[in-house]
């Protein structure tokens, strides 16, 4: 009796992660459920990564942000944002908080050279068609380029592993359709706040025209 409901276990457990791997993408961000996320359609699903075609929708981004630490540009724009979300724009309103917080990073070509980025905020449905004004922020339409190229990875975000994940997702793309489109600038997406130590949802994105 015993070994049988063992043996149905292991029997389930197989099904269900072969099915996992095959071409079903990545669940929804955890917090997609109570935050008003950007919608996207798999174009393809990969080993380790994704192909996203994101529908076109209005960001407010902050001005590019020359820094020698993602850590550091990323809490300066994120600041940025906060204000702005907490009333600090043209019409005083108050806008829900969304995910993920996008970064532009465009790397620097020396050690001793910073980098810019750019921090973006997914404005919600409420205000898509006409976003507040700021003073600091300007409205996007993002993503410029067709497809976005993702890998998810867990954790705390920092210099060190978002170059690394960069990395791995441009290795897992190797030899695959969407090779040529990598560059060296990236995004990265943050689905939490910096206070959620569970399931932490990042992903690093790189974007193809093809
Ligand atoms: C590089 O970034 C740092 C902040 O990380 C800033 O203090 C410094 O002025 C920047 N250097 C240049 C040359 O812009
Ligand atoms: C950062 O700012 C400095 C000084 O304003 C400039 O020389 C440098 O080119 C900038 N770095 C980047 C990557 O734009």
């Amino acid at each position: 009796m015993r070994g049988t409901s063992i043996s149905v276990l292991v029997i389930l457990v197989l099904f269900c992660c072969k099915i996992n791997t095959e071409g079903k993408g990545y669940k929804e961000a955890f917090n997609c459920r109570e935050l008003e996320c950007p919608k996207y359609e798999v174009m393809h699903s990969g080993k380790q990564f994704e192909v996203r075609k994101y529908e076109v929708s209005t960001w407010m981004s902050t001005p590019t942000i020359n820094s020698t630490s993602y850590s550091d540009a990323v809490a300066r724009g994120f600041n940025m944002l906060f204000a702005y979300i907490q009333g600090n724009n043209y019409k005083s309103a108050k806008i829900e908080m969304t995910a993920p917080v996008l970064v532009d990073v465009h790397p620097s070509t020396g050690p001793f050279c910073n980098s810019t980025f750019v921090v973006n905020f997914y404005v919600p449905q409420k205000y898509q068609k006409y976003p507040p004004g700021s003073s600091q922020l300007r409205p996007a339409k993002l993503p410029r380029q067709k497809y976005g190229i993702v890998r998810r990875f867990g954790g705390f975000m920092n210099d060190g592993n978002i170059a690394s994940e960069a990395m791995a997702l441009k290795k897992s793309v190797k030899g695959t359709p969407w090779e040529s489109s990598f560059g060296k600038s990236y995004s990265v997406a943050g689905y939490n706040s910096p206070f959620e130590y569970d399931n932490r949802v990042n992903e690093v994105i790189f974007w193809s025209n093809n």
